[in-house]
């Protein structure tokens, strides 16, 4: 391919980034990376026809978050064709693709492929190895057909008016006496909600887990009854495996 491929994603704990990377790698040009999972990272960006963005987002209460919708918003498509991809952790992506597509397109993109991507769930211990190898496969075959894709009427699931979701969860980590103050929890974390002390966790906290997954010694944790009896049946809710599926 030979425009240049820009990757737009909001991942806190990697799923939607490895499908992202995928489907660029599958294209097979230049890419410029846009993490906006951690706000610092952000800068406007406009781009014309002749780009290309792959743009991947979580689903969070089936919706998108609201804090990656925000985020969003800075970049300017000129009728950029792209690509959307939410990732979700096998529960179900209800309304959240569908958004993305009308954000996209409100943004300036054409939206010439979307996909709805399973990823292991942030909490319990949900489809832990997605994406998998098939899956990775499956995302660079849809990238190259997406690219090619004369189709401008896709049909993408979901209902509007949205339904209520995207503000994050209630659970707030914990953090252990094995924590050494590195600080990397509190400058990785996508809402910059971990205190100076590395310890408190204020209300802007998403329960995204980025913390919990990153910590270099494992501090980081959700080691408390309540949480821990949600999580395991939570986890026996959704242990069926459900397929990724992908519009063009
Ligand atoms: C607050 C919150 C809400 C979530 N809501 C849903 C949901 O509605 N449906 C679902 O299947 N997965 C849900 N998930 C799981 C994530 O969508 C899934 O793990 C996703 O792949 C995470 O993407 P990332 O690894 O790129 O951050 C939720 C996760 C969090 C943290």
């Amino acid at each position: 391919m030979s425009n240049k491929i820009s990757k737009i994603y909001f991942s806190p704990t990697g799923n939607t980034k490895k499908s992202v990377d995928a489907m660029a790698a599958a294209l097979e040009s230049v890419c410029q990376d846009y993490d906006v999972t951690v706000e610092a990272a952000i800068t406007q960006c406009v781009f014309t026809s002749e780009d290309f963005a792959i743009i991947g987002m979580p689903v969070y209460g089936g919706r998108i978050p609201k804090v990656a919708a925000v985020r969003l918003s800075r970049f300017k498509g000129n009728q950029t064709p792209c690509i959307i991809v939410v990732t979700y952790g096998n529960r179900h992506y209800d309304d959240a693709l569908l958004e993305l597509d009308d954000l996209a397109e409100t943004q300036g993109f054409m939206v010439k492929g979307a996909a709805a991507l399973i990823g292991r769930h942030t909490f319990g211990e949900i489809q832990t190895d997605r994406p998998d190898s098939n899956d990775l496969a499956a995302d660079k075959e849809f990238a190259r057909r997406a690219a090619e894709n004369k189709n401008t009427k896709i049909h993408i699931s979901g209902n509007r008016p949205y339904r209520d979701g995207g503000n994050g969860g209630s659970f707030r980590p914990l953090t252990s006496n094995t924590c050494t103050s590195c600080g990397l929890c509190a400058k990785d974390c996508p809402t910059h909600s971990i205190g100076e002390d590395f310890k408190t966790i204020d209300d802007h906290c998403i329960s995204c887990f980025r913390c919990i997954r990153n910590c270099p010694v494992g501090a980081k944790n959700m080691n408390v009854e309540s949480y821990l009896a949600f999580a395991s049946d939570f986890s026996g809710k959704l242990k069926n495996r459900r397929e990724n599926e992908y519009f063009l």
